[in-house]
Parts: C-alpha cells; sequence; structure tokens
C-alpha cells in the first residue's frame, strides 16, 4: 500500500484524510501527521489513529505528500521536505502557484495543485486540480481518486482553478449566506427560526441534487416550476427586481479580483 504524508491536518486536510479512510482509499498504517511540533503531530495523530512524523523524514519514502497548512507557512514547509527528495507532492494551498511549487522542491517533483472546498468534510465537496508540468499521469489518477472520494473534482488549467477558487471555492460562504436569507425570509412570513433553516438547507440541497443528477439546464427546471401568472414566478420577479443575478455574479467577480490582487496579478 501507498504511504502518505501529511504536513498540516487542520480543518482540511483533516476532511482529507478522514474521507479517505472511510472510503478506504488509504489505510490508517500508512498514513504519517506532521504538525508544527512533536507534541501537535502526535495529538492529530493519535485522534485519527495514523502514525506521527517528527521530522518529515517520511517525505523521502512517502508515494504522497500533502501539503495542507495556511499559505504563509508553504515556504518553510517546501524548504524542509526538499531535502528528502519527495516524488510528488500535491498542495491545497490557496493562492500559493505551480511555479513557486515547483521552484521550492527538486527539479524531478511531481506537484499538483488542488483548490477543494469545506463541503469535502461531509463528502460532498469540489476540487479543482491543476497538475504540474512534470505531474504523470498515474499522479493525476491518484489526485482525482483522493478528491472523488470527498465529493466531486475536475482536472483543469491553473487559470481555472483559481477561477473555481471563485465560484467553488469560496462558494459554501456564499451559500451559507443564502441559506441564512432564505430563513430569515421563512421567520418574516411566520415559522419557527429552526423550521425555516432546515427547510432552507433542504431546498437548496434539493434543487442542487436535481440540477446533478438530471444533467438538465436550470432554467429548464425553474421553467418547470413557474406556472403562467404563478406564485413562484412572482417570487422570482420580486427577487430578480432586487439585482439577485447580478448581486452574485458581482460577488464571484469580486472574489476572483481579490485573489488576483492578492497574488499579485
Ligand atoms: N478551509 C477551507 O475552506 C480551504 C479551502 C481551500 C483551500 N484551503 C487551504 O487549505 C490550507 C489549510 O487550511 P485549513 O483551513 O485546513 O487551515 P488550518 O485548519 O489552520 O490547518 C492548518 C494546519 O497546519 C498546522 N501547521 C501550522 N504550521 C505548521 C508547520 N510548520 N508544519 C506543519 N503543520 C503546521 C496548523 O497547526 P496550528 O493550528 O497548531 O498552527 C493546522 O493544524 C490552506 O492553505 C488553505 O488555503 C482551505
Amino acid at each position: 500500500m501507498k504511504k502518505i504524508l501529511i504536513i498540516g491536518c487542520g480543518a482540511m486536510g483533516g476532511a482529507i484524510l478522514s474521507g479517505c479512510l472511510a472510503k478506504g482509499l488509504w489505510n490508517k498504517e500508512d498514513v504519517y501527521v506532521k504538525e508544527h511540533s512533536e507534541e501537535a503531530s502526535k495529538a492529530k495523530a493519535a485522534r485519527y489513529g495514523v502514525h506521527a512524523s517528527t521530522d518529515g523524514s517520511e517525505a523521502k519514502e512517502a508515494d504522497l505528500v500533502l501539503i495542507a497548512v495556511k499559505p504563509n507557512v508553504v515556504p518553510e514547509v517546501l524548504h524542509e521536505i526538499s531535502r528528502y527528495q519527495p516524488s510528488r507532492v500535491l498542495s491545497i494551498a490557496a493562492a500559493v502557484t505551480l511555479e513557486s511549487l515547483e521552484n521550492g522542491l527538486p527539479k524531478d517533483t511531481e506537484v499538483i495543485r488542488v483548490m477543494p472546498n469545506t463541503p469535502a468534510s461531509v463528502g460532498e465537496g469540489m476540487a479543482a486540480i491543476a497538475p504540474g508540468a512534470k505531474a504523470s499521469l498515474s499522479f493525476i489518477r491518484e489526485a482525482e481518486a483522493v478528491f472523488s472520494a470527498l465529493g466531486r473534482e475536475a482536472v483543469v488549467t491553473e487559470r481555472q482553478l483559481d477561477e473555481l477558487g471563485a465560484l467553488s471555492g469560496a462558494g459554501p460562504g456564499y451559500a451559507f449566506v443564502i441559506i441564512d436569507a432564505l430563513a430569515d425570509a421563512g421567520v418574516l412570513i411566520g415559522l419557527p427560526r429552526k423550521l425555516a433553516i432546515e427547510a432552507a438547507a433542504q431546498t437548496l440541497y434539493g434543487a442542487a441534487k436535481m440540477v446533478l443528477e438530471t444533467g438538465k439546464h436550470p432554467d429548464e427546471l425553474r421553467d418547470q416550476v413557474t406556472s403562467p401568472g404563478g406564485t413562484t414566478i412572482a417570487g422570482i420577479y420580486a427577487m430578480e427586481q432586487k439585482g439577485l443575478r447580478g448581486a452574485l455574479m458581482d460577488g464571484v467577480k469580486a472574489c476572483l479580483d481579490k485573489s488576483d490582487q492578492m497574488a499579485g496579478k
């Protein structure tokens, strides 16, 4: 079986680890976790029932090194593991480019950059996978296996990864606001808060599932629920009057602009 080293096992590293263990993609005895101190590594390893790494030296033998630290810690981690000549490195750090990952690692290292999102923690993630110039097909397939175990994935260019960062990466944030706003609307018209939240969340979840499972364009599905002169079209009209579509489009574009600005583009 493959040996895996995870550097940084916080929210996202932990979600990937739990998902891969739950789906049987990885075995506990093959996984090593490295945090910023030996004590922290041991605590995280105990939480997931895997091994703790003290110095990251497992990178030498590992078939996969997953970097899941905050972006500002990545240069330090690249420096730390380079001495072990890792063969395959996958980074999920936002805004850390393939170029900077490749420049920070030995020249033969295969590199892949991934933009996941937090619903990966409940098996409903959406991940963008951008392979570096030296990434082999088998490494790309391995990355796809990991992220399809946590939801959906797509292999894309690095630019598309940035664009998907503004859509699906940040998307759970937008979705939580939309669910909260719909629940507020429910309370406004008289529903109890708990029921309104459940109804709003389940409705978006169900509608999303219909789009994904039928393969139909959302416009076609919306047509099916808007009878002429009916109540739903009256609701949509009022929302469009307030610029619902434009607000969402502006929001995604603002997110990408901010990410480009932070990356110095
Ligand atoms: N969360 C998301 O929605 C999301 C989505 C897409 C991409 N990402 C990317 O995923 C990465 C991790 O984000 P996160 O939300 O999982 O952050 P997080 O919960 O803070 O996890 C980072 C982990 O790395 C540990 N760490 C800090 N310094 C370290 C070092 N030198 N060596 C090893 N481990 C170290 C942290 O320990 P301490 O807490 O003790 O410092 C923590 O356990 C980020 O680069 C982020 O851009 C996150």
